[in-house]
C-alpha cells in the first residue's frame, strides 16, 4: 500500500487528504500537523473547521486509510509521497513586508523532511507559493548528506472555501507540474495516477514546474480582479440609477466574459486573494517590472475603496452620524458557508464603524468564535449575538456583511418592528430583495443600485 503523508491540517490539507482517502483506498492517508489541537479537532466528532459534506467523507476513512497525527517524523520516514499544504501567509517584516510571501513555515517543513527521511521521496507542493518556489525547495532538500534524492511536484489547489468538497470532488481542472526530465515525467506520473482515480484525464493538466507555481496566482488574481471590475463599477452605478445586476446579468451573457463571479459586494475576502495578489505585485517587482506590479496592486486598492465606501454611504445615509447607535452586523465570515473570517470584508467594516463610536451587535451562524478573536483588540462596544433576532433588537440599522442563505429566511417584519425608527438596511451582498424590505418599512441601501428610502 502506498503511503501519502501530508504536512499541514488546514483548510486545504484536511479537505484534500479526506477526499484523496475517500476515492484512493489503495492510498494509506496520513496528515500531520504541529497544532496539537487541531489534529485532536480532526479526530474527534467536531472537526476544526466548518465545510458541507466534510463530516461525512472523513467519518467514511478515519481510522480506515485516513490519519490525522501530531508525529510529524515518523509521517514522513513513511511516506512514498508528501504534500505539503502549510499556510504561506504574506511577510510582516523585513524585506517585502507587507507584499512577499512569508516561506518560513514552508522551508522549516523542507527541514524537517530531510531530518526524518530515510528514502527518496516525491515532495508535493499543495500550499500557494510564488513561482521559482521549488528551485529553492529542491536546494535544501538536495543538501541532505545522506545522498536522499527528491522530486519536487507542484500541485497548486483550487477548492473554494464553502464548497471544498464538491470542488474536490469534481474540480474543473487538477494542474500538475514537474521538471521535464525522465525523473520529472516519471513523478509527475505518480501524481497523475492519485488524482486519476477519479477525475476524467482530460481535466489533468501537466505542465512545468514554474508554469504550475504561477497558474495558482495568476488564478486567483483573475478571480480577484472581476470581482474589484464589478465592484468598481458598482460605484459608478449607485451614481447613474443603472443597476449592477443588470449591468453583469447582461455582459455576462457574452460567453467571452462568462457569467460567474460578476457578484458585486463590499469586497472580496478569504486568506487568499489579497495574499496571492501582494505576492504578484512582489514578483513583479522583483523580476523589474512595475509597471506590472502597480497594475495588479490596483485589485487591491478597489477592493479596500469599495468597504471604506460602504461604510460612508453608512454615515452619509444615518445623518453622519453612527455613535451611540446600534448596528446589527449580520454575517461576519467572509463568505456563506464557511466559519473562516480571514481578511473578512466584516472586520475592516466593524473597525471603521467602532472608530465612529457606534455599538455593535454582530450575528453570525458559524463564525462568531473567529470574530471574537479578530476584534479582541478593538475598542468599544461589541456583543456577539447567537440569535440574530436579540442583534438587531433595538438597533438603528443592519449591515449584511455574509450571504448566508439562513438571512433571506429571518422575519424581516418582526425585525423591523423590534428596530429603532428609522430603521435602516445596508446590504452589502445584494442577499435581501430591495422591494420587499422598502415594503416592510426599512430604507434599503444595497450596492450597486439606487437606494430606496422612505425620506
Ligand atoms: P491553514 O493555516 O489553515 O493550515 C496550515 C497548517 O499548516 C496549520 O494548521 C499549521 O499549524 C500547519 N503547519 C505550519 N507549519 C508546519 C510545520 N512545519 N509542520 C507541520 N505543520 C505545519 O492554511 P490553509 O488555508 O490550509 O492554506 C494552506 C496553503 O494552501 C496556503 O498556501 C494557501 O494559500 C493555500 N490555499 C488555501 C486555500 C483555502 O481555501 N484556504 C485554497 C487553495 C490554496
Ligand atoms: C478562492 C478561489 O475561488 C479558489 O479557487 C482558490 O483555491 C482559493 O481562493 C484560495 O486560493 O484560497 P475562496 O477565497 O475560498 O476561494 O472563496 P471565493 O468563492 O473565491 O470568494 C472569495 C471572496 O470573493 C469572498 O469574499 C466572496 O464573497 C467574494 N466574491 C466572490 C464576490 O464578492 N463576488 C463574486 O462574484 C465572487
Amino acid at each position: 500500500m502506498k503511503k501519502i503523508l501530508c504536512i499541514g491540517a488546514g483548510y486545504v490539507g484536511g479537505p484534500t487528504m479526506a477526499v484523496i482517502a475517500d476515492k484512493c483506498p489503495q492510498y494509506t492517508v496520513t496528515v500531520v500537523d504541529i497544532n496539537e489541537k487541531r489534529i485532536a479537532a480532526w479526530n474527534s466528532d467536531d472537526l476544526p473547521i466548518y465545510e458541507p459534506g466534510l463530516d461525512e467523507v472523513v467519518k467514511r476513512c478515519r481510522g480506515k486509510n485516513l490519519f490525522y497525527s501530531t508525529d510529524v517524523a515518523k509521517g514522513i520516514k513513511e511516506a512514498d509521497i508528501i504534500f505539503v499544504s502549510v499556510n504561506t501567509p504574506t511577510k510582516t517584516f523585513g524585506a517585502g513586508a507587507g507584499r512577499a510571501a512569508d516561506l518560513q513555515y514552508l522551508e522549516k517543513t523542507a527541514r524537517s523532511i530531510i531530518e526524518h527521511a530515510d528514502s527518496d521521496k516525491i515532495v508535493v507542493e499543495k500550499s500557494t507559493l510564488p513561482v521559482r518556489t521549488a528551485q529553492a525547495m529542491s536546494r535544501i532538500l538536495h543538501s541532505n548528506t545522506r545522498g536522499l534524492k527528491f522530486q519536487i511536484i507542484s500541485n497548486p489547489e483550487f477548492l473554494a472555501e464553502g464548497t471544498a468538497i464538491n470542488d474536490l470532488m469534481d474540480p474543473d481542472r487538477v494542474l500538475i507540474g514537474g521538471l521535464e526530465t525522465e525523473e520529472g515525467k516519471k513523478a509527475i506520473n505518480e501524481i497523475v495516477e492519485i488524482y486519476a482515480n477519479w477525475v476524467p484525464r482530460e481535466r489533468i493538466i501537466t505542465t512545468n514546474l514554474w508554469s504550475s507555481e504561477l497558474t495558482k496566482l495568476v488564478s486567483n488574481a483573475l478571480l480577484a480582479q472581476r470581482v474589484s471590475s464589478v465592484n468598481s463599477i458598482s460605484a459608478l452605478c449607485e451614481k447613474t440609477e443603472a443597476n449592477i445586476n443588470e449591468v453583469t446579468a447582461a455582459a455576462g451573457r457574452d460567453t467571452r466574459i462568462g457569467a460567474k463571479f460578476l457578484k458585486a459586494s463590499i469586497g472580496f475576502g478569504g486568506s487568499c486573494f489579497k495574499k496571492d495578489i501582494l505576492n504578484l505585485v512582489y514578483l513583479c517587482g522583483y523580476y523589474g517590472l512595475p509597471e506590472v506590479a502597480e497594475y495588479w496592486e490596483q485589485v487591491i486598492k478597489m477592493n479596500e475603496f469599495q468597504s471604506r465606501r460602504f461604510v460612508g454611504n453608512m454615515l452619509a445615509a444615518m445623518f453622519n452620524t453612527v455613535a451611540d447607535k446600534k448596528i446589527a452586523i449580520l454575517g461576519f465570515a467572509f463568505k456563506a458557508d464557511t466559519g473562516d473570517t480571514r481578511e473578512s470584508p466584516a472586520i475592516s467594516v466593524c473597525r471603521q464603524l467602532l472608530e465612529e463610536r457606534a455599538r455593535l451587535r454582530i450575528h453570525d451562524p458559524k463564525a462568531l468564535e473567529n470574530a471574537q478573536l479578530d476584534l479582541e483588540d478593538a475598542a468599544g462596544d461589541i456583543t456577539y449575538c447567537e440569535d440574530p433576532y436579540e442583534a438587531v433588537k433595538g438597533a438603528h440599522a443592519i449591515a449584511v456583511m455574509t450571504d448566508w442563505k439562513c438571512f433571506k429566511e429571518l422575519d424581516f417584519k418582526r425585525i423591523y418592528e423590534s428596530m429603532e425608527k428609522p430603521a435602516f438596511l445596508f446590504d452589502g451582498r445584494n442577499l435581501l430583495d430591495v422591494d420587499e424590505m422598502y415594503g416592510i418599512g426599512f430604507n434599503v441601501y444595497p450596492i450597486g443600485k439606487k437606494a430606496k428610502t422612505h425620506f
